[in-house]
């Protein structure tokens, strides 16, 4: 079974997710950024496990991500705007019938699903879900993660590769 886990990530928090969870899928999953998983990172690929933060309540969008490059240098942390949206790479995502997972990264309270938007793009693209939309937190607007996410990211991982069996 060969799965890729594609992120959004500006301050690293849902990088770091997207690279336990496919630790805990195993050796056939490789975590990738929307730059990275294009043309033939996608060939052959059973499982797509999609992520992106939860910002202004939504999936960032295009709009939001040239706000943050505006005011960069106000952030704590330098953004990292290398990769493009999830919303642009999902546009331009072939449909094919395959399996799908997403997951965010968020603050706990927050109201809006950027996990759920994804799934709903990915399933309107062809792919079914193998699990519900799931969510990680993080413990301020940049993070770190809370503790313990990254190993409840790995051991979602593991059941999501138990759930392709
Ligand atoms: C400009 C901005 C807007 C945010 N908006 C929300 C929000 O609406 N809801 C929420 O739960 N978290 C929000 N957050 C927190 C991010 O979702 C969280 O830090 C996320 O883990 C960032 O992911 P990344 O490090 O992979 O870029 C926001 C953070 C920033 C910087």
């Amino acid at each position: 079974m060969q799965a890729i886990v594609v992120y959004e990530s500006h301050w690293g928090n849902t990088a770091a997710i997207a690279r336990a969870i496919a630790e805990g899928i195993g050796p056939e999953a490789r975590a990738l950024s929307t730059a990275e998983a294009t043309g033939e990172a996608l060939s052959g690929v059973d499982l797509i496990v999609a992520g992106a933060p939860l910002l202004g309540f939504s999936l960032p969008t295009e709009s939001m991500l040239k706000g943050i490059a505006a005011n960069a240098a106000r952030d704590p942390v330098a953004p990292d705007l290398s990769h493009p949206a999830m919303r642009v790479w999902l546009d331009a995502l072939p449909k094919a019938a395959g399996r799908a997972a997403a997951f965010e990264t968020r603050i706990w309270w927050s109201p809006g699903s950027a996990a759920k938007a994804i799934l709903g793009r990915l399933e309107a693209a062809g792919y079914r879900p193998v699990a519900k939309a799931q969510r990680f937190i993080v413990q301020g607007k940049y993070g770190p993660l809370r503790d313990g996410e990254l190993g409840r990211a790995k051991a979602w991982g593991a059941q999501l590769a138990q759930a392709m069996k």
